[in-house]
């Protein structure tokens, strides 16, 4: 495919109703997109005294990251912000300092919490974040989207009540990383 995006999901637990709407949700992309999900579950906690001699998942990361056209985080809310788990991998691709492999590479944010505020609060955190790391990310449309019933079908498609909206979020996620990618 023309432009491959890495998929950033911001939890390890293996029923993360995050990767589900993930991988639910990159089914919605048209041909010319790849999508993979970044490994982060064996990266070690981001130390500055590494930075000359990182470990093969941070070398992993970072190639992961500079092949790919765009980024798509996928995050759930923890305690009103984005996981520390998100953060570390953030904080990883980022350094040294100047050798970032964030910047420039278009994104977009997806999000699905079990609250009505559908991780909204952890999406204003990350993209101060991202405006820092220089990451041109995607303002609308917004989404916010609460874990209920029928989000999902019987295949992990998303479910008709929110295809609508997520397939127009695609669309428009799609034109942002053609209009940014390097
Ligand atoms: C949560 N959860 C949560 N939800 C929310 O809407 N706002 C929040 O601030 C928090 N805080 C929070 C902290 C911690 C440590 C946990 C474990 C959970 C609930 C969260 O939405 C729920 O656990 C999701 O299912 C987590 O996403 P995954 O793992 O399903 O992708």
């Amino acid at each position: 495919s023309q432009y491959h995006i890495a998929v950033v999901v911001g939890a390890l637990r293996k029923g993360s109703f995050n990767r589900k709407l993930a991988h639910a949700v990159v089914r919605l992309a048209p041909p010319e997109f790849s999508f993979s999900e970044v490994q982060i579950a064996d990266l070690p906690l981001y130390n500055e005294d590494d930075d000359a001699n990182p470990a093969d998942a941070v070398k992993r990361l970072k190639l992961d990251i500079k092949a790919a056209q765009g980024i798509l985080f996928v995050t759930p809310e923890y305690n009103r912000s984005i996981p520390g788990i998100l953060k570390n991998v953030l904080d990883h691709g980022s350094r040294p300092y100047g050798k970032s492999v964030w910047a420039g590479k278009p994104a977009g944010i997806l999000g699905v919490s079990i609250g009505s505020t559908g991780t909204a609060l952890a999406q204003q955190h990350l993209r101060n974040i991202l405006a820092f790391l220089d990451v041109p990310t995607l303002g609308q449309p917004e989404a916010f989207i609460q874990m209920k019933e029928g989000l999902f079908d019987e295949e992990g498609n998303i479910g008709a009540a929110s295809r609508h909206f997520l397939q127009n979020w695609m669309q428009r996620y799609v034109a942002w990383v053609k209009k940014h990618a390097l």
